[in-house]
């Protein structure tokens, strides 16, 4: 499957993997070239590549960087590095589960032992991490699908953060579902929450849905309630970054709040993951790692310190949906309503 977008999120050439630096969209379109899997590392920690799936398949080409970087001995001694490469990546964000999912598929490879060489296992796991990346523009076409067959014609969605192609490995699974409804002509308009401090929506879902002739309007964060209130909004939809097997969603900080809003409001709250999102080893949301990132991030919007000096900041950057808020999480294998959520086990 090919993504149709111009910009790709990432690109194997079959030597270098090119990040498309989000830190400066939507005024400046530029890559960082890794050779290596500490760049790779760096881009994910940055945030130069953000969004849970594809975080997952930036590590997984980190482990295929790794396993090119320098002249191995043995597979034995290409393994040590692959595992000190595997802690490197799966160190940099603790709450995506895809990087935690990714990395284990990656490990996998050479932990069946079918190689015999040093180059052979270079070449299973480059194939791997182009495969990972293969399936999520698979699956992101295919909630697209399931996601956007709920829609009516004529919806107004409103979305927070940017789960869409930057995301991704393309097309997006949020943003997927609004693209697949606006080729059907479903989609009147989207709200886009800005999604304070990081503005992942004012700066990247914005683009998208510019780029993408998508009918669209941002707002502040704090305007949602209002927005639900007066524009007649007919679905919530985001993104996810950790589901628990209870169906409690890990996404942008702000996503609680919204689907509080949404419930109050009787308007459908969807999230749109892919499997990979899904961590069947805890029980519900109280388990799911929580990122803290750094103060400055709340203290400066763009260059301009807004805060007194001296203040005192928290930034959490998710915080977790409790499932019974959540109408329905459409996937690439269907759509799952919230009755149907103690099935996730058996789904996967
Ligand atoms: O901190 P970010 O920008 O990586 O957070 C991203 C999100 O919260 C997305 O909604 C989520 O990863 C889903 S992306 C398809």
């Amino acid at each position: 499957m090919t993504n149709t977008r111009k910009t790709n999120t990432f690109r194997w050439n079959g030597k270098i993997l090119s990040i498309l630096e989000q830190r400066d969209l939507p005024h400046k379109i530029h890559s960082i070239a890794c050779r290596n899997h500490q760049q790779a590392a760096d881009c994910i920690r940055q945030m130069s590549v953000r969004g849970a799936p594809a975080i997952g398949c930036v590590a997984a080409y980190g482990l295929a960087l790794a396993a090119r970087e320098k002249k191995y001995k043995s597979v034995q001694h290409m393994i040590s590095a692959l595992d000190q490469a595997y802690d490197t990546l799966a160190g940099t964000r603790p709450t995506a589960v895809n990087l935690f999912w990714a990395l284990e598929k990656m490990k996998a490879v050479w932990q069946n032992g079918h190689a015999n060489d040093p180059a052979g296992l270079a070449k299973q796991l480059v194939q791997k991490a182009m495969s990972l990346h293969e399936e999520d523009l698979q699956s992101c076409h295919r909630i697209g699908e399931f996601g956007a067959a709920l829609l009516s014609p004529k919806s107004i969605v409103l979305t927070h953060c940017n789960a869409g192609a930057l995301a991704t490995a393309g097309h997006g699974t949020a943003l997927g579902v609004i693209r697949t409804a606006h080729q059907k002509k479903k989609i009147k308009k989207v709200f886009v929450d800005e999604t304070r401090p990081y503005l992942q929506g004012a700066r990247l879902t914005a683009w998208e849905l510019h780029q993408g002739g998508i009918p669209y309007e941002v707002i502040t964060d704090n305007m949602a309630g209002h927005m639900m209130k007066t524009e007649k909004i007919s679905a919530v939809i985001v993104g996810a970054d950790r589901i628990a097997a209870n169906g409690d969603t890990a996404n942008k900080i702000g996503t609680y709040s919204l689907a509080i809003l949404a419930k109050h409001h009787h308007i459908p709250f969807y999230i749109a993951a892919p499997f990979s999102t899904i961590d069947l080893n805890i029980p519900d949301g109280s388990h799911i790692p929580i990122e803290e990132r750094s103060e400055k991030e709340v203290a400066f919007v763009g260059k301009t310190h807004i805060t007194p000096k001296g203040a005192k900041i928290r930034h959490p950057a998710f915080d977790v949906t409790p499932a019974a808020l959540i109408t329905a999480i459409m996937t690439e294998r269907g759509v799952i309503e919230k009755s149907k959520f103690k099935t996730l086990n058996s789904k996967s």
